[in-house]
């Protein structure tokens, strides 16, 4: 029996895809290469905007024909989407042939659910309000031996006006820094060097905790970073509001963790920081990037920037600009503002066009590239350290592996050393990549 799987949107569904798939091994399933050769599929979904959405409903297009060639073949959805009952009863309708609907709050009843259907049940559905405690015994297929996403907390409380994260992963739940710093500790004894903690707002990190237990994310990092064997340690996503001074001193004093911070600003217009509820402002901002640049002398800055949100003038958006070149961020990841159901931006006045949105989404890109590639061309003639990952996809002859600052570098393929932590000079700089040649043989 195999399993496949399409996994949409952000590391929280890659991660909630591992338990899925421990829970299928421990059925007697494996991984199936392709669609054809499976027995269940899973869409393990994403609503943050509109467009996500629209592939998955491509994607259930698609599957009918597959379920009317082969009857038997389970076709489930998870994820964001059916954590809405809304969208749940609404796929249930349109979607006679999904045999089973569960939203992320399920994912511990996956097993009971699956065997409902095995045994007859059709469209099983099961979504619940509420998240219940973090669960540290569900099993956990691991993609990679390398790199490792770690999740240390579940949900956000934040409400951005847009957002509809906090609606769907519910209130922030923390993991125990023990059983964190155990999960990290197993993961480095069997090779791994380089792992991403990761949450919604990583900052918040051990809030939910206290009293009981008084502990933040800058401890957490601090222990993470003394666990033997880790090269590398990441996180995201942060919150600009919440990223302490004493945060910026455990990364500073910390070897391990990267030169490289996630620091979504959304705008830079102070008008529509405010109307998206981000708690912070374009100075506040800045200043905060100051005093990491001031700690953490080369690190890279990327972000995330929604325009063309409701309300935004042409002003709001020049205000962005400015600040995207102000602060030189090293990759803009950029986004067209959409209307999801349920957030108050929804139903605030003064929508902008597509074609508005889309121009200005354009400019920003473009933008945020020319200034990627002048940072990038900082690093001409430089010696850096690369992780190295493996064999390019495109490209059999060569390596790929990322820098501390999560920069993609190309070198000539050469056996033994993958896994490497390899000195690299680089010889030619791209927007979003880096080529190099090797120096030394790696550690
Ligand atoms: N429209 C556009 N972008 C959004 N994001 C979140 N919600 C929306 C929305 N409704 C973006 C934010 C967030 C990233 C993960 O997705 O920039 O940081
Ligand atoms: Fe959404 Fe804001 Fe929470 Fe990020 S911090 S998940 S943007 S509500």
């Amino acid at each position: 029996m195999k399993y496949f799987f399409h996994i949409f949107g952000c590391q929280m569904n890659e991660a909630d895809a591992e338990v899925l798939a421990g829970f299928l091994v421990n059925m007697g399933y494996s991984e199936a290469t392709t669609e054809a050769e499976a027995d269940i599929i899973l869409l393990i979904t994403c609503c943050v905007r509109e467009h996500a959405e629209s592939r998955v409903y491509g994607k259930l297009g698609e599957l009918a024909r597959l379920k009317q060639e082969k009857p038997a073949l389970i076709i489930g959805i998870s994820g964001c989407m059916p954590q809405q009952d809304d969208v749940a009863k609404s796929l249930r309708a349109k979607f006679p042939y999904l045999d089973l609907i569960f939203g992320t709050h399920n994912l511990p009843d996956f097993p009971r659910l699956l065997e409902e259907v095995q045994a007859g049940g059709s469209q099983v559905l099961a979504v619940l309000d509420e998240a219940g405690e973090v669960r540290e015994d569900l099993p956990r297929l691991r993609q990679d031996g390398l790199k490792a996403w770690v999740t240390i907390m579940y949900g956000c409380n934040n409400y951005c006006t847009y957002c509809i994260v906090p609606y769907v992963r519910g209130r922030e739940r923390s993991r125990s820094l023990d059983a964190i710093v155990a999960e990290v500790r197993a993961l480095a004894e069997h090779g791994c060097r380089e792992v991403t903690l990761l949450g919604q707002n990583v900052n918040s990190y051990g809030r939910d905790l206290a009293p009981l237990v008084r502990v933040d994310f800058a401890d957490l990092l601090t222990a993470i970073g003394k666990v033997p064997g880790v090269a590398r340690v990441r996180f995201m996503t942060s919150h600009p509001r919440d990223f302490s001074d004493k945060l910026i001193a455990a990364a500073a004093n910390t070897p391990a963790v990267c030169e490289h911070f996630h620091l979504p600003v959304q705008s830079g217009s102070n008008a529509v920081l405010a109307r998206m509820n981000r708690g912070y402002t374009r100075e506040a901002y800045l200043a905060l990037v100051q005093r990491l640049r001031s700690r953490v002398p080369h690190a890279a800055i990327t972000t995330d920037i929604i325009v063309g949100f409701p309300g935004e003038t042409e002003q709001d958006f020049a205000d962005t600009l400015a600040l995207v070149r102000e602060v030189g961020f090293d990759s803009v990841f950029a986004f067209a503002y959409s209307a999801r159901s349920g957030t108050p931006a929804a139903d605030y006045a003064e929508h902008l066009q597509k074609p508005e949105k889309s121009m200005r989404l354009k400019q920003l890109i473009e933008t945020a590239n020319a200034i990627a590639l002048e940072r990038n061309q900082k690093l001409a003639n430089q010696v850096v350290e690369v992780l190295v990952e493996g064999p390019s996809k495109t490209n059999p002859d060569r390596l790929t592996g990322r820098t501390r600052t999560n920069k993609l570098v190309h070198i000539n393929n050469e056996p033994d050393l993958v896994g490497k932590l390899l000195d690299v000079r680089i010889t030619k700089v791209q927007t979003f990549s880096l080529l190099g040649e090797r120096v030394g043989v790696g550690r």
